[in-house]
């Protein structure tokens, strides 16, 4: 039997890092861009290499099939992203997708009689850092509604996502209307059926520092956390600086600090809940002017939504005084607000047992960071998913690494859980 082959795709992760590539040894290789575009090119041969039916849908995931089975037809899926946030590690989403390549490979040339079909997808812009929203592509093969502004939603070059998402069909279009229109076709199109899916698994890096503290290679998820973003602008009067007494002043900046160490305070004095003050950008932003108007986006995550949505609640009680003690006005516009999910339990006890099958040392824990599994669970009859640990628990830097023998274990339980998934209904021989 042929195993896949993790010295393989180191390979070729460190091929693919080149495509976005920057001199400080980071990777930006933005959703939709030119960078994406190539890093798919490539992605693409690998799975036509692995003997995958290749084609991309309506919102750029790119999808690649087995062409034979005997058996059922809801696939068994495995993938990730390739598309990277500004100034990325090379694991990120990219070794889920060449891990699942992998593996395609090593069953393709297996002389098993397949029960289900397998699928490999790399799905389009899991990352916010172009548009701000994430996990776009399997949101859409969810089927999950999204905000209706969001395809409105500007990228630092004023370019939409609408007309992002056009380009892929090489859709040129000036009317922005029809263009909105041709994007919400594009989204309805990449529904998929519920339970078209039969399994779903992810393999990602954990991305933070409870693999790592324990010594222990692989995890394996019980539940993803999810955010509320928030775009918060403030507005000041712009006014000069040497003139304005200190008691007569709007300053938007001065108010944006206090809200930023509000977050801080009201996140720091909670169990679950982690908020970000990201983004920031300041008008006028010159030395002799009183800032007039500042843009914060916040990012508020947790597993426990009631409590995220209670913190919530109360940042806008603070906003509200805030605003009126530093004569300022404020205004909030929610961007996302996701529900956490939680994996499937049977499949999970399906794939612990395998690990022990295979002596691989692992441990269960909850997804801080965003996945696609947990768009794709609400489509998929189960969905589970293997993190490898991150050295450090850095991630989202250009120094995100994990050990490769740990990365060997994770792509052989990958690949012990989807041939257990594709053969029979694994499901039943383990009890929950
Ligand atoms: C995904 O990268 C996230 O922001 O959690
Ligand atoms: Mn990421
Ligand atoms: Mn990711």
């Amino acid at each position: 039997m042929l195993m896949p082959s993790s010295h393989r795709v180191m390979q070729r992760l460190r091929t693919l890092a080149k495509i976005g590539a920057e001199a400080n040894g980071g990777i930006t290789r933005l959703a939709f861009t030119r960078q994406d575009e190539q890093a798919r090119a490539l992605v693409q041969t690998w799975m036509e290499e692995a003997g995958l039916q290749v084609h991309t849908d309506s919102v750029g995931n790119l999808c690649g099939r087995t062409t034979t089975t005997h058996g059922q037809q809801a696939v068994v899926m495995s993938g990730s992203h390739i598309d990277s946030v500004r100034h990325a590690g090379y694991l990120d989403g990219t070794l889920g997708v060449l891990a699942a390549i992998e593996v395609a490979d090593a069953m393709n040339h297996s002389k098993h009689k397949w029960q289900r079909p397998l699928e490999v997808v790399a799905f389009a812009m899991e990352e916010s850092s172009r548009f701000q929203c994430y996990a776009f592509g399997s949101k859409a093969m969810a089927g999950i509604p999204q905000a209706d502004t969001l395809l409105g939603n500007c990228d630092d070059q004023g370019i939409t996502l609408a007309a992002a998402l056009c380009n892929v069909h090489h859709q040129k279009n000036d009317n922005e209307t029809q263009q909105l229109q041709q994007a919400r076709q594009h989204i309805q199109a990449a529904i998929r059926p519920q339970n078209s899916i039969h399994a779903f698994v992810e393999l990602h890096i954990e991305q933070g520092p409870v693999l790592a503290a324990e010594n222990i290679g692989i995890g394996l998820v019980t539940a993803i956390a999810a955010p509320i973003r928030l775009n918060i602008t403030i507005h000041g009067m712009q006014n000069h600086s040497g003139t304005t007494p200190m008691h007569l002043r709007s300053d938007a900046l001065t108010a944006a600090a206090a809200l930023i160490l509000t977050v801080e305070s009201l996140c720091a004095n909670s169990l679950d809940v982690r908020g970000t003050v990201a983004t920031i950008s300041n008008e006028p932003n010159i030395i002799n002017a009183i800032p007039g108007m500042v843009q914060l986006g916040i990012d508020l995550r947790s597993g426990n939504s009631t409590e995220r949505n209670s913190i919530h609640q109360v940042l806008g009680q603070h906003i509200k005084r805030m605003a009126e003690q530093r004569h300022v006005r404020i205004k909030q516009q929610v961007i996302t607000q996701d529900e956490p999910v939680t994996m499937s339990p049977a499949l999970l006890n399906n794939m612990e047992a395998l690990a022990n099958n295979s002596n691989i040392r692992h441990r269960r824990l909850a997804s801080g960071a965003g996945h696609d599994a947990a768009s794709i669970s609400r489509i998929a009859t189960h969905c589970g998913m293997i993190f490898i640990a991150s050295k450090d628990g850095i991630s989202h830097h250009p120094k995100e690494s994990s050990n490769e023998t740990d990365i060997a274990q994770g792509i052989e339980l990958l690949h012990a859980t989807l041939t257990a998934l594709r053969l029979r209904d694994i499901l039943h021989h383990v009890n929950d």
